[in-house]
């Protein structure tokens, strides 16, 4: 097999709390510019994953490589820069209630502490533009928003220092089926035209196989497949059989041509 190219290199992690085992040795690679989806039932540990991803969260035992970067090496300033090369949309908390929709997207501009105002403006503006929201909603409260503005911001939010790679941790959920559809296919467009790297988390079958160019299986602390959607699907494990073989499931992936 020809050398994979790694954005993120996961080599053999473990993951506790306390008696909680969440990973018993996780090794993966998330390629260079693809689009990885990660599935798992609720608590499988997906969200711990990717917190150990961005460095936010240390591994109980095992190596994380960001860009060849080993994120245990401990050079706070290279961390640093490797943080202005991602971008998270998390789980929970979108958005800071107490800012509006252009502060929000600001925040990560104004921390960088090198840009003025005027180019700040700029940029944030353009970033608005990028998710399809109208320039009159920069002024507007987060609880103005309906759902999918909400997350559309975050989105602006998450790719206003133009990651080379992007995390997005169940970016669909809440959502009504049309408003799913919309940020999908605005994804979609942005991973073509930016081209980040991608790493999405999600319960909602219904998006992968619009995009994912694979998919990651979490169960029982380990990863059960990770390929097409094609390959996982095909694997033997009961959660697979559930969430790619239930009925719901059998008639998401007809529809999708799968
Ligand atoms: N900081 C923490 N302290 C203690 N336990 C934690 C912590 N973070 C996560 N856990 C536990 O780790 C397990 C995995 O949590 P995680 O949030 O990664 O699951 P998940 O797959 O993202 O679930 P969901 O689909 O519901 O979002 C859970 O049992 C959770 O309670
Ligand atoms: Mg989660």
């Amino acid at each position: 097999m020809s050398a994979e190219r790694c954005a993120i290199r996961m080599h053999d992690i473990h993951t506790r709390f306390g008696d909680t085992v969440v990973h018993r040795g996780i090794s993966l690679c998330v390629r260079e510019g693809e689009r990885l989806g990660l599935v798992g039932g609720s608590g499988s540990g997906k969200t711990t994953l990717l917190r150990e991803m961005i460095g936010l969260l240390r591994p109980s035992q095992g190596r994380v490589e960001v860009f060849g970067y080993d994120l245990n090496s401990g050079d706070p300033g290279e961390l640093q820069a490797l943080r202005n090369r991602y971008g998270v949309l998390f789980q929970a908390g979108a958005l800071f209630t107490d800012l509006d929709v252009f502060d929000n997207i600001a925040l990560p501009l104004r921390e960088m502490k090198r840009l003025d105002e005027s180019l700040i403006r700029e940029l944030v503006m353009l970033k608005l533009a990028l998710v399809n929201l109208d320039p009159a909603v920069a002024r507007a409260m987060p609880w103005e928003l309906s759902g999918g503005m909400v997350k559309r911001v975050a989105l602006a939010r998450a790719l206003s220092l133009e990651p080379e790679l992007l995390f997005l941790d169940e970016p669909t959920s809440g959502l009504d089926p049309i408003a799913s559809d919309n940020f999908v296919q605005l994804i979609n467009r942005l991973h073509r035209e930016l081209g980040f790297t991608l790493v999405m988390i999600t319960h909602d079958l219904h998006t992968l196989p619009d995009l994912c160019d694979r998919i990651a299986v979490l169960a029982d602390g380990g990863l059960v497949s990770i390929g097409t959607l094609a390959e996982v699907a095909d694997v033997d494990h009961p959660f697979v059989r559930e969430f790619f073989h239930g009925k719901r499931a059998r008639r998401v992936l007809t529809a999708a041509g799968g």
